[in-house]
């Protein structure tokens, strides 16, 4: 059974698959590298004692696709290819939307020419905005507060309609929360280009000295110490829930929408405090004003996806800190 990875050398694809390659699967990366590097895939075959085959391409490449449908004996897409930044998605939306719902859409249409109709999808907790309860359930209403958050939306809109116009589909929509952390064995992690929008890789990357101090983005929302509150999940738990799903789908017709995430909710200043018991580093760090769009708090209501797939997060913070500062102390470059 080889199982397509689009956007398989980035973040969470390369996570997801190493434990593909370690449950038997074969696989096959489809990665335009337009956010990660050649190497993770030597990376993935140095943990998994096995190689991905790997495509550089863009999901968007029909003619690519019926190429590799063709070539290969793919069962099941897992798709993760796609834009994330919130701060670059309201300054180039139409990057954003062609890449992620154009390039949904090619991919969906190019499994059913070929006959496929598998599909894990990566969606985002950011597709339920403001919260109108918490924590966040599947049912919560949906209303993003960003194009990115919007792409997601409309990618699910999408393939919930594309399955009640054929009951072949089996479509997972996974909503992702926080992810964090790296692989056990320090060899692949994050490795955002540039300044780290996010706070785990720019705590990371100033407890090894890359900067000079964290900025902590607002000290008084209405939350347990007054910063941001965030559940974050280990990469290597955001990863099973891939192969949780996929078994469902072997099982299952139609569409599931499942939210991935430890169902705690954790502070900035906890994370914070959590990443220097980890790393034995004292963490500088000052109180600046709020991030424009961010919300002050969310976590998931995790009880579902324990039911219908039988999974559950493993890791906690303390393990996500740990495996984040080996993977950034013994790679302060990143891949490079
Ligand atoms: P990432 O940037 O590390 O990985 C995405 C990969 O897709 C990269 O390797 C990139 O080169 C590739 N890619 C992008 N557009 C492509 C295209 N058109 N054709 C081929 N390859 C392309 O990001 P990640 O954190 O691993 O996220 C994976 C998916 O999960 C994304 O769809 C993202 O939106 C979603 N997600 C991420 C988070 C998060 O916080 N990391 C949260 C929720 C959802
Ligand atoms: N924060 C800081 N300083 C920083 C970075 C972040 O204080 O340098 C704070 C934020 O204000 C927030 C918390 O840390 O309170 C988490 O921020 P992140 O940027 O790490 O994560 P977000 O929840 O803002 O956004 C992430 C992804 C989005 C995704 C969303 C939901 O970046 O793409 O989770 O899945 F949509």
């Amino acid at each position: 059974m080889t199982i397509l990875v689009t956007g398989g050398a980035g973040y969470i694809g390369s996570h997801t698959v190493v434990q593909l390659l370690d449950a038997g699967h074969e696989v096959l990366v489809l990665d335009n590298l337009c956010n990660s590097k050649a190497t993770v895939i030597d990376r993935i075959e140095k943990i998994a004692g096995k190689r991905p085959h790997f495509i550089q391409g863009d999901v968007r490449d029909r003619a690519l696709l019926q190429e590799l449908f063709a070539k290969f004996a793919i069962t099941a897409v897992i798709h993760f290819a796609g834009l994330k930044s919130v701060a670059e998605c309201s300054v180039k939306p139409l990057l954003y939307y062609d890449n992620n719902v154009s390039g949904s859409i090619v991919l969906a249409e190019e499994m059913a020419r070929a006959n496929i109709y598998t599909l894990v999808f990566s969606s985002s907790a950011t597709v339920y905005g403001e919260p109108v309860f918490l924590p966040y359930t599947e049912a919560h209403p949906l209303k993003p507060i960003n194009v990115y958050g919007q792409s997601k939306l409309m990618v699910e809109q999408i393939l919930q309609d594309l399955a009640a116009s054929n009951s072949a589909w089996r479509i997972a929509l996974l909503r992702y929360f926080n992810p964090v952390g790296a692989h056990a064995s320090g060899h692949i992690g994050e490795d955002p280009s540039g300044i780290p929008n996010n706070l785990m890789p720019f705590l990371a990357q100033v407890a090894v000295g890359k900067r000079e101090y964290l900025s902590i983005f607002g000290d008084d929302y209405e939350t347990v110490d007054g910063t941001g509150v965030r559940d974050y999940i280990h990469v290597d738990d955001l990863a099973s829930g891939h192969l949780a799903a996929l078994t469902y789908l072997d099982q299952h017709a139609g569409v599931v929408t499942v939210n991935l995430g430890t169902g705690k909710g954790t502070s900035v200043l906890e994370l914070v405090s959590a990443f220097e018991r980890a790393s034995g580093k004292a963490i500088a760090r000052q109180i600046v004003g709020r991030r424009p769009g961010d919300l002050p708090e969310y976590y998931a209501q995790a009880d579902y996806a324990k039911r219908v797939l039988g999974w559950q997060a493993k890791h906690d913070v303390d393990r996500m800190c740990t495996d984040s500062w080996r993977w950034q102390s013994q790679n302060p470059n990143g891949f490079n």
